[in-house]
């Protein structure tokens, strides 16, 4: 196998009370991805169609994901006298909150390894997919990367040393996600954030991430929605997203189990049980941007077990 065409998936990070450590992977949002092994050694980025990103290897988080993979490969294993190529049809907005540059630096590094003959488990990608997070905002964050290449829900239970534990969505789960049509960049997004957090929020975030992870393994959805909840990101960011109350309160009143922001914004996330309810919701989201006329993007979605997958 000389090449390989991926589907690459758009991601929820953060779920409310696990900023930085919770994640889930989308089924019908994300991007596509052919990687090539060609003689030339190195990795080039050939083509970038659907949106204004750099070519350069070193400056493409595909690029970076892929040249940290390759150094490992090479020190671990054996030094490679070929290279790879790799073109990227985007489909997630940069700066949207559902994982854009997640999809691309986990696709990189999940088609390199399928045609290196799988040295790396999909687990093991991860360490690598984290250098192209760390281009984009400037924080090796993990949060996006585990669920687009390992599908279901994760949980970064540390960072050093990386332990990541995926956990199945119970089967009703689907998800409801708006893009309202301004980009915000993680980086600005985390700079908004205080570097100490009070005893008692952090009380409460902790039990609802225990909460979330008891909700999700017993599958019970009142649960997992009364663990949707977050004391400590959420009310210093959503601010920077044009109707975030108005939006949340409509997904509640719709049936959402919770909602809040998708990862570090500006998208916004309802979960619920079944697609009735996903799909109501998303009607009700968009009615709101509707009448504030703003343009926006609206996806629902099963909770996508796989991951990064091949077409
Ligand atoms: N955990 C990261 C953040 C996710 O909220 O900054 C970015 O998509």
């Amino acid at each position: 196998m000389t090449q390989i065409k991926l589907f690459c998936p758009a991601t929820i990070a953060n779920l409310s009370c696990g900023f930085d450590v919770l994640g889930l992977c989308l089924d019908n949002a994300g991007d596509e991805m052919i990687v090539r092994k060609v003689d030339q050694k190195g990795v080039r980025i050939t083509k970038i169609v659907g949106a204004d990103l750099p070519l350069e290897t070193e400056k493409n988080v595909s690029g970076v994901a892929a040249l940290a993979m390759l150094e490992a490969y090479e020190s671990h294993f054996k030094v490679i006298d070929f290279g790879f190529e790799i073109e990227i049809y985007k489909h997630i907005k940069a700066g949207s909150g559902i994982g854009s540059s997640a999809a691309s630096s986990a696709g990189a590094v999940f088609g390199i390894n399928e045609l290196l003959g799988q040295p790396y488990s999909r687990k093991d990608l991860v360490q690598f997919a984290m250098q192209g997070e760390k281009l984009a905002s400037g924080n090796a964050h993990a949060d996006n990367v585990a669920p687009a290449l390992l599908g279901g829900f994760t949980l970064v239970r540390s960072y050093a040393p990386l332990d990541i534990i995926r956990i199945d969505s119970p089967e009703e789960l689907f998800a409801t996600v708006v893009h309202p049509q301004i980009e915000l960049k993680t980086s600005d997004a985390r700079s908004v954030l205080k570097q100490n957090v009070s005893l008692k929020s952090a009380i409460m975030q902790w039990g609802n991430v225990g909460g979330l992870i008891a909700g999700l393994y017993t599958k019970d959805y009142d649960l997992i929605g009364r663990s949707l909840h977050d004391e400590i990101v959420e009310p210093l960011r959503s601010v920077l997203i044009p109707g975030f109350d108005q939006i949340k309160q409509t997904a509640l009143e719709n049936g959402a189990l919770g909602s809040g922001i998708s990862g570090s914004g500006p998208s916004i996330f309802a979960l619920s049980r079944g697609k009735n309810t996903a799909d109501q919701i998303a009607k009700a989201m968009s009615e709101v941007y509707e009448n504030m006329n703003l343009p926006y993007e609206i996806h629902v979605s099963k909770i996508n077990p796989d991951g990064v997958r091949i077409l």
